[in-house]
């Protein structure tokens, strides 16, 4: 893991081998430029800006720009990323991506200086953070011969006048914590599925909360059976993999609100006897993204010390087609005693959340925000970028929707429409696992308000696009898994605590 270190703007003797410096404007008339506040010395700031103007490129927000060191520089190698704004349009997470961009195009580079604009708590703290997750790899499945293996920095030194305020300090501090999270969520994800079996998942759960103040559960294919979680064990019952459902429990000495938080954690989904078409599985190790979130945001905030309780719950389970798999057609009952009819066995997601839902409900937390990469229509309305919350309580909606943009993750309001659910009615259970298919989100999110109690505010965050980046890297944001809701989880809880402390 990448370390992030903070230094002075006048600094000597890091002995860095690159440093990375923000470029503002190059929109429309506005002037390239490099802000006095990134620290450099005018005469070093001009002598970049003539060598880019020699090299006659002009800079595109999202590149990464290689030039030689120039004299009064103590780097080899420069590194410009345009930020994509002028200087005093510049916002954290416009920093976050620009740092990101930058640490994202270094391999094989240990030593990475950074010098952006902006000395504030929330400026610096951003750059760290994106300089932090634009260093990330994942290499550990390359093979002992590979020619030139693919190594990110191994330290990011932020360069500000501010290294010694303690607010900066300590925004840093807990950027870079809830940069880690990202990274074991990125990990879990990025897993091949043959390696991250169910049981495999539920391990790596408790490790990731192991020394902390969390209390962890796992009730195996036994424990299932013996509690009738029903929804889990019919997913799960055509693998040779067994399902999992873990509980882990944070509870502060000072808390001012309990959340429950519940993932999705498929590890591999082929859609069960209901097939999934090849393409269409290639990417399904990242079906237990909404999981690998939960798990390491409930880390996060368990070593951020915030003063919210937190019960979490990960339902991971295989989905696999055999002479055991449930049929399209079977009837199950979910933990608590509903049923459902399963006419598609790739509506495999919702099956499981039900049970931890309905369990996650017994420990009456005040609210409950379930994860999951869900529903490929998520990705049809609102693509790989932006993901949706829906859930029965527009404040908390919203409210979420605010976090995330506080710390630059995109989500964006769905409605959940009564009229809908009609089309989940099942002629012989109590629900069926698909409905119309025209607005299938939305169904999928219908489908699990049926196991939420009308009194617990509940949200419901489907990441299907943004949990898995089959696209190109962009800013901070790597090929595959991408750690989508991380940041944002914490940051609701964060939000939901502090705005509980009256
Ligand atoms: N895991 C998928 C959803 C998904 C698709 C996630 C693409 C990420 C990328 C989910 O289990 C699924 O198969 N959903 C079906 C539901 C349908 C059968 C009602 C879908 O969206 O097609
Ligand atoms: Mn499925
Ligand atoms: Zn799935």
């Amino acid at each position: 893991m990448t370390a992030v270190r903070l230094a002075a703007i006048d600094a000597t003797g890091l002995s860095l081998d690159a440093l990375v410096v923000g470029l503002t404007g190059g929109k429309r008339d506005a002037k390239i430029d490099i802000p006095a506040s990134s620290g450099l010395g005018a005469a070093e700031r001009r002598r970049i800006l003539d060598a880019l103007r020699t090299l006659a490129v002009k800079p595109k927000t999202g590149e990464a720009i290689k030039l030689p060191g120039v004299a009064g520089v103590e780097a080899p190698l420069i590194v410009c990323v345009p930020i994509g704004a002028t200087a005093d349009e510049i916002t954290p997470e416009l920093l976050r991506r620009a740092a990101g961009a930058g640490t994202m195009s270094l391999n094989g580079i240990e030593r990475v200086g950074i010098a952006m604009p902006g000395d504030t708590p929330a400026e610096v703290a951003a750059t760290a953070q994106g300089a932090m997750l634009g260093s990330y790899r994942f290499e550990s499945f390359r093979g002992a011969g590979t020619p030139t293996p693919v190594r990110g920095p191994k330290t990011v030194t932020v360069l500000t006048g501010t290294h010694r305020d303690r607010h900066v300090r300590e925004a840093v501090r807990q950027a870079e914590i809830v940069a880690q999270e990202v990274c074991r969520a990125r990990d879990l994800v990025n897993t091949p599925p043959s390696a991250l079996h169910p049981k495999e998942l539920a391990a790596q759960a408790l490790a990731a909360v192991a020394g902390l103040d969390v209390t962890t559960q796992v009730l195996d294919e036994r424990g299932l059976k013996r509690g009738k979680f029903g929804g889990i064990l019919a997913v799960g019952q055509g693998s040779a993999n067994s399902p999992r459902l873990v509980r882990l429990a944070y509870r502060p000495a000072r808390s001012k609100i309990h959340v429950a938080l519940v993932g999705k954690g498929i590890t591999f989904d082929s859609g069960g006897l209901s097939l999934k078409p090849p393409t269409a599985m290639e990417t399904m190790k990242c079906d237990m993204g909404g999981a690998a979130a939960v798990i390491a945001a409930t880390a996060a905030i368990a070593r951020l010390g915030l003063p919210a309780s937190v019960t979490t719950y990960a339902a991971c389970a295989e989905n696999m087609p055999s002479g055991t798999a449930q049929r399209p057609g079977d009837v199950l009952t979910t933990y608590g005693g509903r049923t459902v009819e399963v006419l598609n066995t790739d509506a495999e997601g919702r099956l499981v959340l039900a049970d931890a839902l309905v369990r996650a409900g017994e420990d009456v937390p005040d609210v409950i925000i379930d994860v999951a990469t869900l529903t490929g229509a998520q990705m049809v309305a609102l693509g790989n970028r932006i993901s949706a919350v829906m859930g029965n309580d527009d404040e908390l909606r919203d409210d979420i929707v605010h976090s995330a943009a506080m710390v630059g993750e995109q989500f964006w309001p769905m409605p959940l429409p009564v009229e809908l659910r009609e089309s989940l009615d099942s002629p012989i259970a109590d629900i069926a696992n698909i409905g119309d298919r025209m607005g299938g989100m939305l169904t999928a999110g219908l489908f699990l308000q049926d196991f939420i109690s009308d009194d617990t505010a509940w949200a419901h965050l489907d990441i299907a696009g943004p949990a898995f980046n089959e696209a190109a890297p962009h800013g901070y944001t790597p090929k595959g898994g991408t750690g989508v809701a991380v940041r944002t989880l914490v940051q609701i809880v964060r939000d939901l605590a502090d705005s509980n402390s009256l």
